[in-house]
């Protein structure tokens, strides 16, 4: 608890202030503040410190109005009856009210009437062992909105407004998180990063709360991310939702004592070497990362961070935070309506950033928000009428029209932020068993819901349920972090087998592909607690938008990997693709999984399935020793009628030993600069097996794909020698081909200018729910429209040369 309690101070001073005091676990330490800030004050301090026989240790941080002063730890607790007494507050309180009875140097009375109170630093971060305040039974969103105000201090106009934070119509559709405040955890020693465009970091709300240190504006390659653009309001808005301060400016953030920087990347062009210098950007300072973008959420768009961003990404969660891996929170994304689906974004499905949707006020499901398995939880954003009140731009200004899930993976990150003030030492993946094991269940009578093994409950649109703060927050006081990561990878080669159709008949027939986990292979990885599934995929496929695909789980549990997505026609089929499911997180593995590909809605298109990959990912046995074995040597196996191959254990489970060292490193992923056409493959599918040696017809492999001759050293994908080759080649590859790709590809990945509610009328087909065209000062009339719309909402902004290219019409206009 010592630890906690000095992490997080050491967080704090080193966060705030260069003055860094030497913390000793055998003392108890206190805060005297002293509201004036005068030339004088330090001296006063010193003086008070001297008669209650405290050491004085110096100023607390930047603050110039708190000072730092330490006793010994007592050794035996005097207790009078059963209340045990702190011998430096009690002597406070007794001097400092019997000051006059009290012979005293005219120097001493005078710093006593300046002192106005001591804190003991310990109780308040002792909140593991502190007792939670018995809130008073708060019948209605209404009393607990006046508790806040009145037991908090909270004097912000706009609190009333955030329904979020306490709703008041509906009582219990809110954060929850009064009572995590009431208990003194308000974000302190937290920093959030807000990956957007500009932030407005002298407004009123924001300007205590900024950190500048760990700000950057990629866009203009300048020190702060000022707002430039009549658009750049965005990230204030989200930084307002984190962090706006406890004032009487607007309302107050969810973690009001936390900081935040602002990362202007969604401003202009960038390049993927900006995006990745973005992504850890800081990362030391910057614990968690608040990012309301990706790729056009279009429902046809398959986009994923390769090469650079994808290293960047893992350095992030390898050496972030001291090692204890940065925080990436990603918002779901907004093409709910365009059918879209977030496991068709390569930021959303990553494993290593928490997906997180949006609810509405009424604790449903917005359309606009998209569903996927790599959707972890949910909170609030707009929907049904209602959006979420935040600071705006310009001194005090405020905005009761910020959505969409924009706005929800901020309302995560300031929960997160609440969570890491209390536990520092909190890992990237013990946030995620954080979530999973705290978020509750709404609307439960949609239809997805479903009880898991682990008696949780899962949702493809809800995730594991909504987060609730002081859930989580109690929750992180006790939590044991995971030990190491481990994976377990089962490559499949599927020999181009065709995918059967099912458009018709009731009886549709799959294409089943099983992979047999045993005890053994389980054992030899050290897996001991699942976590994450990824399935790595390589389909040929003429409409990529006809493909489903489940992955059902000995246990019957099935997750939905790809749902067919109407508005996608491309030919290019699915390379290497990761689809992600946190669905059978803790689930038992041993046993047959299957995974289960459909060919669905258009008859006449058809493909073939390359090969898949099947890895899971969770927590290493603590006891385990030795190498762990990751890819098992297995035998690949069909059954006669071609449309299930199973592979089995073989007998010599140990013969092959990856040379990877740790879990998540891969050989490196990069595009290779060639692009074959579809036009080889022919209309008429055939259905029986055929050779694997035809070429796919990729542009988008992001694995081994430099190897000399693109897949021909796939043959024997079990050996030990072709991983070492590819992680070799790989490693070698980014750093040559780094350049090649920047310079392939610093036009298709910068940043639109215009990041989110694109004023443009090109036709974006599946966009158009979004908005209309508007003019700069229309703005706030757009944003009357988009709520009177209802569910509509601001879009996540977007990465991609199409916004771009619009935003350059839009200029030329
Ligand atoms: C909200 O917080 C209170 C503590 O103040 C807790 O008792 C309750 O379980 C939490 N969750 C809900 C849904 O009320
Ligand atoms: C799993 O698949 C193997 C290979 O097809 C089969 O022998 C075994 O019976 C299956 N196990 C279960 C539990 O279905
Ligand atoms: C699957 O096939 C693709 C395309 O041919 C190839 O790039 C990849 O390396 C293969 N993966 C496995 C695990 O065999
Ligand atoms: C795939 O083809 C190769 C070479 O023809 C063969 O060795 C292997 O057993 C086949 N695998 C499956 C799953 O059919």
């Amino acid at each position: 608890m010592h630890f906690y309690f000095t992490a997080t101070l050491i967080c704090l001073v080193w966060v705030a202030s260069a003055t860094i005091i030497k913390r000793d676990p055998s003392r108890q330490y206190y805060t005297l503040h002293f509201p004036l800030d005068e030339a004088a004050t330090q001296h006063h301090a010193k003086k008070i410190a001297a008669s209650l026989g405290t050491r004085y240790e110096g100023p607390v941080g930047e603050l110039k109005t708190y000072f730092m002063v330490s006793s010994e730890l007592p050794g035996v607790v005097k207790r009078s009856s059963d209340q045990q007494v702190d011998p430096v507050l009690a002597a406070f309180e007794q001097q400092k009210e019997n000051g006059a009875l009290l012979k005293r140097s005219a120097d001493d009375s005078v710093a006593w009437s300046k002192v106005q109170r001591i804190d003991k630093q310990i109780l308040k971060r002792r909140s593991k062992r502190a007792v939670i305040p018995r809130a008073p039974i708060l019948s209605s969103g209404k009393l607990v909105l006046e508790d806040a105000k009145a037991s908090l201090g909270i004097k912000d106009p706009g609190f009333t407004n955030q329904w979020h934070l306490v709703n008041q119509e509906t009582t219990g559709n809110d954060i929850n998180v009064t009572s995590v405040w009431k208990q003194g955890v308000t974000g302190k020693g937290t920093v959030v990063a807000i990956l957007d465009d500009g932030l407005d970091y002298d407004s009123k709300d924001l300007k205590d709360n900024f950190y500048a240190e760990g700000s950057y504006d990629f866009n203009d390659h300048v020190d702060l991310p000022t707002p430039v653009l009549w658009n750049d309001y965005h990230g204030t808005r989200c930084a307002g939702q984190i962090a706006a301060v406890k004032n009487d400016a607007c309302g107050v953030g969810i973690a009001y004592d936390a900081k935040v920087s602002g990362i202007r990347i969604l401003s202009g062009e960038i390049t993927d070497v900006d995006e990745a210098a973005a992504l850890n950007y800081k990362y030391q300072e910057n614990h968690i990362f608040s990012c309301s973008w990706g790729p056009p959420d279009d429902g046809r768009t398959m986009e994923a961070p390769n090469g650079i961003l994808a290293d960047a990404f893992i350095n992030g969660i390898e050496n972030g935070r001291g090692g204890k891996g940065t925080v990436y929170v990603f918002a779901t994304g907004n093409g709910g309506d365009a059918g879209d689906n977030c496991n068709f974004d390569g930021y959303t499905n990553s494993i290593y950033t928490i997906t997180v949707g949006a609810i509405d006020h009424a604790d449903r499901h917005p359309s606009y928000s998209e569903s996927c398995s790599a959707q972890l939880v949910v909170t609030y954003s707009s929907g049904g009428g209602k959006s979420i009140y935040t600071t705006n731009h310009g001194n005090e200004e405020c905005t009761d029209m910020h959505g969409g899930t924009s706005a929800a993976a901020p309302n995560a990150a300031g929960i997160f932020a609440l969570v890491l003030s209390v536990r520092p030492d909190l890992t990237w993946r013990d946030m995620q068993h954080l979530c999973v094991q705290t978020a509750l269940p709404v609307d439960l009578k949609d239809k997805d819901w479903k009880q898991l093994p682990s008696g949780r409950m899962y949702n493809h649109k809800y995730g594991y349920g909504k987060l609730d703060s002081w859930a989580i927050v109690e929750a992180a006081k006790e939590f044991k972090s995971v030990n190491k990561q481990t994976y377990l990878e089962l490559p499949v080669e599927m020999n181009k087998t065709a995918i059967p159709d099912s458009t018709s008949g009731k009886h549709k027939k799959p294409l089943q592909s099983v992979v047999q986990i045993t005890e053994a292979m389980v054992a030899a990885a050290g897996l001991s607690r699942l976590e994450h599934i990824t399935a790595t995929v390589n389909i040929e496929h003429q409409r990529r938008g006809d493909i489903q695909m489940v992955l059902a789980s000995p246990n019957k549990v099935e997750s939905e990997l790809a749902t067919v997505r109407l508005g996608d026609s491309s030919p290019d089929g699915i390379h290497n693709w990761k689809f992600m499911t946190v669905k059978h997180w803790e689930e038992n593995p041993i046993g047959n999984w299957t995974l289960f590909v459909y060919d669905e809605i258009n008859a006449d298109s058809t493909g073939y399935m390359l090969n898949w990959t099947m890895t899971l990912f969770g927590e290493m046995d603590p006891g385990f020793e030795g190498e762990p074995i990751h890819r098992p040597d297995v035998n690949h196996d069909t059954t006669n009628d071609g449309t299930t191959s199973v592979i089995k254990p073989s007998s010599s489970a140990t013969s092959t030993q990856s040379k990877e060292t740790h879990a998540p490193a891969r050989p490196t992923r990069v595009k290779p600069v060639t692009t074959t056409t579809a036009s080889s493959t022919s209309k008429t599918v055939t259905t029986t097996t055929s050779p694997a040696s035809t070429t796919p017809t990729s542009h988008m492999d992001d694995d081994e794909a430099v190897s000399p001759g693109g897949s021909a050293a796939d043959k024997d994908d079990n050996s030990d020698h072709s991983v070492f080759i590819y992680a070799f080649v790989g490693t070698a590859a980014i750093l040559g081909l780094a350049t090649a790709m920047y310079l392939h590809k610093r036009k298709d990945w910068r940043a639109p200018s215009l990041p989110r509610q694109t004023p443009s009328t090109a036709p974006i087909a599946s966009m158009d729910y979004e908005f209309d065209e508007l003019k700069p000062e229309e703005e706030d009339e757009d944003d009357h429209d988009d709520y009177e719309e209802g569910e509509s909402s601001d879009a996540r902004p977007l990465l991609s040369q199409q916004q771009q290219d619009q935003h350059q019409q839009q200029q030329d206009r």
